[in-house]
């Protein structure tokens, strides 16, 4: 059997081999996602939604991808989302959905460019874990947040077997840099029979 992007996707680490699978993996990713059913963009976009009063607060959508996060926002009502992900292919395939405010490269070896405080509100959705970009992402996105700042981020089964990724979660309640608004396990590819955890995180 042909092996897919998906099964390829979780064994991937490291900067230069992720960019390589997304660039490879681009035009064919919702395609492949959306056969089977993907629906931890929705998920995140709703948990955010139920904590949310200001819409129009502007949201960096980190690890962007091809822009079916940022639609998802969108679609829960958030109408200003700028996005940022490692692979231009992605970005490039994001820029045709016409939804986001800009569209940046980011770039791993380089200081962080997001200043303390730019944005109320991060998404990393489908981001965090087995097949994207490393822990310590976590808490650069939450070192980007001021106080009551929000933070909407989903780990699918592949992630959640190392826990380590939910420690840091359970670390940064612990230490009282952040508070736990939502969490929920539900569908995230289920023509894969995979789910995820979704959280929402609010900086203390
Ligand atoms: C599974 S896709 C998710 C894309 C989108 N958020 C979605 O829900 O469809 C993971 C994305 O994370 C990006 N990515 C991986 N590591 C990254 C990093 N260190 N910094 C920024 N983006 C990264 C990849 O290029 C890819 O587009």
């Amino acid at each position: 059997m042909t092996e897919t992007f998906l099964d390829k996707a979780y064994d991937t680490t490291g900067t230069e081999a992720t960019r390589e699978l997304y660039t490879s993996w681009a035009k064919t990713y919702e395609a492949e996602v959306g056969e089977n059913g993907y629906a931890t963009p929705g998920r995140c976009a709703e948990a955010l939604r139920a904590v949310t009063t200001d819409f129009s607060a502007p949201i960096l959508d980190f690890g962007c991808g091809t822009g079916l996060s940022g639609l998802a926002l969108s679609l829960a009502g958030f109408q200003i989302i700028d996005g940022t992900d490692l692979t231009q292919d992605m970005l490039d395939q994001a820029a045709e959905k016409r939804l986001y405010r800009t569209l940046t490269q980011a770039d791993p070896d380089a200081p962080f460019p997001v200043q303390k405080g730019n944005y109320s509100v991060i998404s990393a959705i489908g981001v965090i874990g087995a097949g994207a970009a490393p822990l310590d992402v976590f808490d650069m996105l939450l070192n980007a947040l001021d106080r009551g700042g929000k933070f909407v981020f989903s780990f699918n089964d592949h992630t959640l077997e190392d826990p380590a990724y939910e420690a840091k979660v359970v670390q940064c309640v612990e230490r009282g840099s952040a508070v736990i608004l939502s969490q929920s396990y539900g569908d995230h590819l289920p023509g894969l029979n995979m789910k995820s955890k979704v959280y929402v995180l609010e900086k203390t």
